[in-house]
């Protein structure tokens, strides 16, 4: 019915459309040479200047980076021979050199940007419109917002709001909400959460379930934030978690404890992941959440004394949109702590970064975990379930950070177990450079069957529940039932969590051969702003489990 019209309308949009082809965003020229099944590394950047501790994918596939300010002098100056002059600096009040710099996928390169003020441990959303809002900070940094809207000339740079925030906020953790405001919820100290923009009324609000679950090693900082497709947050610290209605302050209902009663929040750094949303189209849609790693309790204190425990194993899931639901427990073949959480195109999670022994904080990790693991959720066959990739050539310990590029590899950056950048006479000197993992399905035996996204109907916008149109090519076609479209929103990144990440599953109306090697497949926008809020997004059309290069859209 709805089929056999929309087939018709799509094929006069394939034949008359103007055949405007996506120019491959992030080219293949940088993929490793050599692959196995285990996946690939390749070194990017020896040397970026700074040191990756914070990271976001802007819509223009560039990629703003940041550590702090008072860490002494970075390995990169300030562009145009600036300098910055800031009395209240806890290490250098005059300071030539850049604590932040955006990176260019396609040519591989960066360039210094200038922030004015410290951003050491902070937290961001990009706004709808695609502008990065970071918030908060330390020391001179804790009151601030900046915002930094990407260009495509060398003009662009961070512009700064002081005194914005009305709590300061030292490692608190953002969502952006349906209605495209951010929520900003916790820092050290903080029991309570504010709004971008400012809620004109009231500017902060009190939540005690911080206060509950704050303890002797603060093991609640940085809690994951998850909105789920009921428009509630989930707000996971320590080992506890509730379903939070934020517009009435109301904790609707607290979900078992995480067993083993183990802390997963920093410094006992877990990750956690939204896994990804299948969106039905049906009023209910269902939500599951996954946290895996962290730290036994304790373990901060014996770091300091100098015994370095070993990291949790454990991963939990939690169907939260059960009325009732329970905690899921399995083992990573390795245990791992300060670990990266990411969903990859595929709707697989990979677990990279970090170490096996020891928490977050100043020198206090050790061993460090060398291979990523990649999650499959759906494999029935626990035994399969988790893979163990290549391994890394280089520690990513205490603030380092991953993230997904449109051509499905990982980028990872930072490690800086110190209070200064120190390059040497340490055991894990501070990492300025920048990696690339490219997992099993970039390598070359996928070609036949990876698609090319040739045309959408809505590259310049998708709407909730509207129809959206995708030519694609792939040389060996499976079937239809390989076929699925995912948004991806790209997350910001840091101390282990990956903020605003989600993934959608589009609604699949049709596939059907138009061409020789050429297919379209129709898909139904997002339900609700619930399920994904407005904002810019990855499409990535994944075929036998080979996902295309994404393109940006804004979902409007
Ligand atoms: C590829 O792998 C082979 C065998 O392991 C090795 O000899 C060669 O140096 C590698 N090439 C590159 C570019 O890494
Ligand atoms: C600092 O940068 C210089 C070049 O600008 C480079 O030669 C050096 O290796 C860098 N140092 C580190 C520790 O990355
Ligand atoms: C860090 O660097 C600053 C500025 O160079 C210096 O004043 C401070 O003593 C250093 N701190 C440590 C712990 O090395
Ligand atoms: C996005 O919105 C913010 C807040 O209103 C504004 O400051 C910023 O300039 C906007 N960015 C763009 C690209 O319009
Ligand atoms: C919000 O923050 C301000 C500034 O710290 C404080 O004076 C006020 O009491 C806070 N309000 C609430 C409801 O926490």
């Amino acid at each position: 019915m709805m089929n056999l019209f929309h087939t018709a309308v799509i094929l006069i949009v394939f034949f008359i459309s103007s055949s405007l082809n996506f120019q491959a965003q992030a080219t293949s020229q940088f993929l490793p040479p050599n692959f196995s099944k285990r996946g690939a590394w390749q070194l990017l950047q020896a040397s970026m200047g700074i040191s990756a501790m914070h990271m976001q994918l802007l819509r223009n596939n560039k990629i703003i980076m940041f550590d702090r300010t008072d860490f002494g002098p970075s390995n990169i100056s300030l562009p145009g021979g600036r300098c910055r002059t800031d009395p209240s600096d806890t290490a250098l009040t005059f300071d030539c050199t850049a604590h932040s710099v955006l990176y260019d996928i396609s040519t591989n390169t960066f360039r210094p940007l200038m922030v004015q003020t410290d951003t050491w441990c902070s937290s961001g959303s990009v706004l709808s419109n695609g502008t990065l809002l970071q918030t908060g900070g330390f020391n001179d940094g804790d009151l601030r917002i900046r915002m930094f809207t990407s260009c495509y000339d060398l003009t662009c740079d961070w512009v700064e709001f002081p005194d914005y925030l009305s709590r300061r906020r030292w490692y608190a953790t953002n969502q952006i909400l349906p209605d495209g405001r951010i929520i900003v919820v916790g820092g050290r100290r903080q029991f309570n959460f504010e709004f971008y923009p400012r809620n004109p009324t009231q500017a902060n609000f009190s939540l005690p379930f911080l206060q509950q679950t704050t303890d002797q090693n603060e093991n609640n900082l940085y809690p994951f934030l998850h909105l789920l497709p009921d428009g509630n947050l989930f707000i996971f610290a320590n080992t506890r978690s509730i379903l939070f209605d934020f517009d009435r302050n109301l904790v609707l209902k607290e979900f078992p404890r995480i067993p083993g009663e183990d802390p997963r929040n920093y410094p006992s750094s877990g990750s956690s992941v939204l896994l990804p949303i299948n969106d039905k189209n049906k009023p209910s849609v269902e939500a599951e959440v996954m946290i895996c790693g962290g730290a036994p309790r304790g373990s901060f204190d014996e770091a300091l004394q100098g015994k370095f425990v070993q990291a949790l194993a454990t991963c939990g899931r939690l169907k939260v949109t059960d009325p009732n639901p329970n905690w899921v427990m399995e083992t990573m073949p390795v245990p791992r702590v300060m670990g990266d959480m990411l969903l990859l195109p595929t709707g697989d999670v990979i677990i990279i970064n970090g170490a096996g022994l020891g928490t977050a904080g100043w020198e206090n990790g050790r061993k460090p975990v060398l291979c990523p693991v990649i999650y499959r959720p759906s494999e029935q066959n626990s035994r399969l379930r988790f893979r163990v990739m290549s391994t890394a050539p280089r520690p990513r310990l205490y603030h380092s950070s991953a993230l997904l590029l449109p051509d499905g590899r990982v980028l990872v950056g930072g490690s800086n177990p110190h209070v200064n950048y120190s390059f040497s006479g340490v055991e894990f000197p501070t990492e300025l450079s920048l990696e690339a993992f490219s997992p099993p399905y970039l390598s070359p035996e996928f070609s036949p069957v990876r698609p090319t996204i040739l045309y959408t109907t809505c590259n310049n916008g998708l709407g909730y529940m509207v129809l959206c149109h995708i030519r694609f090519r792939v040389s060996h076609y499976v079937s239809a039932s390989e076929v699925s479209v995912r948004l991806v929103a790209p997350p910001f990144t840091t101390h282990s969590f990956a903020m605003n990440q989600r993934m959608v599953v589009l609604k699949l109306v049709v596939v059907a051969r138009i061409g020789w090697d050429t297919y379209y497949a129709t898909v139904v926008g997002p339900s609700s702003p619930q399920i994904a809020p407005p904002g810019f997004y990855l499409m990535f059309l994944v075929h036998a489990s080979a996902p295309s290069t994404a393109i940006w859209l804004p979902l409007l």
